[in-house]
């Protein structure tokens, strides 16, 4: 049967008087491109119920430890659409913030080891944090995270203490920083609910490609929550989340005699903060 779009008329009128202009605004498109797919697709009755059972199982399988539809935002690369539509000009480009973040790691100093020695491979990680002028900025903090040597989060693993691989870190006077962590290493992303399931019917792998997080901030300006990808690695043209961003790669090299000898490997990574919006 053809589609005039006399439904998706009627319906958009049906909620064209919602106060506010921007619930109006994301309401009007969510029902234009929901209908439009419908179309697009000749969805069956079946097809539609298998879709909200999904939702169902996703929205199940939430708690506060879990947060699926995140998740399955993350695989559908839903939540790098939205980084990339609120990137700032000419900063650091934003990547996924991802569900193993904890605010309030403990402030280190620079140069401090986010780690243990089991970590994996103890890799220095300096840089410095600039405006969209190259201009230093001091007293900018970043504050990172990452896995160990098991692919595992502090948050995933009792026998890592709280806290471990994260830190919070102050730029100094140059807008310069440093910290000791491992070099990173791939991870699987959980496949234990739906968003695995959809993954396994896609034929697509669940690994992220090796990275460090960050959220560098200052006042005055806007925070970025963005990554450092280690080139050498396998999956960083089929990042399971969508993450990777070519500007976001850096080179761990293996340490030289001018650097510090409790280091393997050492990397360098700068970020650009923009204006506050
Ligand atoms: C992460 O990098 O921590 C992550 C991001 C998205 C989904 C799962 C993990
Ligand atoms: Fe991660």
């Amino acid at each position: 049967m053809t589609d005039d779009g006399w439904l998706t008329e009627e319906v958009l009128r049906a909620y064209a008087a919602a106060p506010d202009p921007r619930l109006r605004e994301l309401l009007a498109a969510l029902i234009r491109h929901l209908h439009a797919f419908a179309t697009e697709t000749a969805l069956t009755h079946r097809e539609w119920l298998a879709g909200l059972e999904f939702l169902t199982a996703v929205g199940q399988m939430c708690d506060e430890r879990r947060q699926e539809f995140v998740l399955l935002s993350d695989v559908l690369g839903l939540s790098a659409q939205v980084d990339h539509v609120n990137a700032a000009e000419g900063a650091t480009e934003p990547t996924v913030l991802g569900p193993f973040y904890r605010p309030g790691a403990p402030h280190r100093p620079l140069g401090a080891h986010i780690g243990r020695p089991e970590d994996g491979a103890p890799t220095l990680i300096k840089g410095r944090v600039t405006d969209t002028g190259g201009q230093p900025i001091a007293g900018a903090t970043l504050d990172v995270w990452q896995c160990s040597a098991n692919g595992l989060y502090d948050t995933q693993d009792p026998q890592q203490p709280s806290f471990n691989l994260r830190g919070v870190f102050t730029t100094g006077p140059d807008g310069g920083y440093e910290f000791r962590t491992v070099r990173p290493v791939s991870y699987p992303i959980p496949v234990d609910g739906p968003v695995g399931a959809l993954l396994r019917a896609s034929a697509r792998h669940n690994w992220r490609a090796s990275h460090v997080h960050a959220i560098v901030s200052a006042a005055g300006f806007e925070p970025v929550t963005t990554h450092i990808f280690d080139t050498d690695n396998e999956y960083l043209r089929s990042d399971a989340v969508f993450g990777v961003r070519e500007s976001l790669i850096a080179r761990f090299r293996p340490a030289g005699a001018a650097d510090p000898d409790d280091v393997s490997f050492v990397a360098a990574a700068d970020f650009v903060l923009a204006p506050a919006r």
